[in-house]
């Protein structure tokens, strides 16, 4: 394997019931030294943390929250990448295990229908010298069935959940082995772009009319393709073709 375990040795795998953020933990250890793949879950995140500084709501075994820790052989402008690959790993996963198809909103929200299920939230720590990886942190969020009256209000018409009824243990366990697996697996290999195809099945965006979110407002765009390095290439307002690449820009479906 290019660079994910070069010595063959088990992955370690940490389970805590309670943390604040598997991702706050996944850095702390990483800055510690732990070893690329390892992996941080929890039943529950007291402080949960989703993009562009929003919270992720984790009530306890109400989800899978976890988090890999990845020093990637790869430079530091393809983070997009990765973040790109994870989203595809974990469709994989959730077709494995449970049969569903989903559809990822670029970058890497994963929906059932109109309802998000997965949140992925990818924190990398770069050296400057070099423009290389210190270390990535991709957390995984995937919502199982919650209680309707402890979602918070705000998170009703968008949150949805991937089963009906609380998966039993075993179900709850492979999905997250095989999030685990199909993700390292991609991420080990990301230079083999074949995972960009798959990515671009299951966008739900391509072809269609879209909002972007930037310079504080919204405008509105057609969504044409997936780039190279996983960025979106949209036709804008001017009729130009550009391409965006920050996880930072938010677009909605029209
Ligand atoms: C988003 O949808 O904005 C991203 C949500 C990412 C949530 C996961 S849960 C496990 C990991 N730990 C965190 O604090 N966040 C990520």
């Amino acid at each position: 394997r290019p660079w994910l375990s070069p010595t063959n040795q088990a992955l370690p795998l940490m389970v805590y019931q309670t943390l604040g953020s598997t991702n706050q933990e996944a850095k702390k250890l990483a800055l510690e030294g732990v070893k690329t793949g390892t992996v941080i879950i929890a039943e529950e995140q007291t402080k949960g943390r989703g993009r562009m500084g929003r919270s992720f709501y984790s009530p306890p075994k109400s989800g899978i929250y976890l988090s890999l820790v990845l020093r990637p052989d790869v430079a530091a402008r393809d983070a997009v990448l990765l973040t790109t690959g994870a989203s595809v790993g974990v469709c994989r996963a959730i077709k494995k295990v449970t049969g569903i198809d989903t559809q990822i909103k670029w970058v890497n929200d994963i929906f059932m229908g109109d309802r998000k299920i997965v949140g992925i939230l990818t924190e990398a720590v770069t050296n400057f010298e070099n423009g290389q990886f210190e270390f990535v942190i991709i957390g995984i969020g995937v919502n199982f069935k919650q209680p309707e009256t402890a979602l918070p209000k705000e998170l009703k018409d968008i949150v949805g959940t991937l089963f009906n009824e609380k998966p039993d243990a075993l179900t709850r366990n492979r999905l997250a082995a095989e999030i685990i697996n199909e993700v390292l697996t991609i991420c080990d290999d990301l230079t083999n772009r074949d995972f960009l195809e798959e990515y671009k099945t299951h966008s739900m965006v391509l072809g269609k009319q879209i909002k972007v979110f930037r310079n504080d407002e919204w405008e509105v765009a057609t969504a044409l393709d997936i780039s190279d390095e996983g960025g979106l290439i949209i036709k804008n307002q001017f009729g130009q073709t550009e391409t965006l690449n920050s996880g930072e820009i938010s677009i909605r479906k029209i």
